[in-house]
């Protein structure tokens, strides 16, 4: 342990204090190629630690991170739009609100999965016929 010790409380906070971070905002504009060149490995581990915490709690697949609620349904039309007759509907018709059925426009209990994975709260609207 004696190793790693010495290396959190001896190298790495020295390594640290000799960094050349000016004190004032013009110091910046002040700094010279050296300085700038000394900058640059904990700027670069700064940045790949940031980028891998992203990652890890942020992946593509997460609706909150791309932006897209819809990730499998008819994703080659501008628009997902479907029509069903109230007539067609016999008793009642659950209808997917998560896009993530793979029976859709109809709810498959996908959302389930959804809402456990991502604390989401979504289910189906559900259409009844008036008797
Ligand atoms: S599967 Fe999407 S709401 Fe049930």
């Amino acid at each position: 342990m004696q190793p790693v010790a010495s290396l959190v409380k001896i190298s790495i906070p020295s390594y640290l204090s000799n960094l050349p971070i000016p004190d004032s905002f013009g110091g910046w504009f002040r700094l010279g190629f050296k300085d700038w060149l000394a900058l640059v490995p904990p700027t670069a581990l700064a940045a790949g630690v940031g980028y891998t915490v992203y990652r890890a709690y942020c992946p593509k697949a997460r609706p909150s991170c791309s932006g897209k609620l819809n990730q499998v349904i008819q994703l080659s039309n501008p628009k997902v739009v479907d029509t069903i007759d109230v007539e067609d509907i016999s008793g009642k018709a659950a209808f997917c609100r998560c896009w993530k059925s793979k029976n859709w426009p109809y709810c498959d209990g996908s959302h389930a999965a959804h809402n456990k994975e991502t604390g989401d709260n979504v289910g189906p609207v559900i259409v009844k016929k008036a008797k």
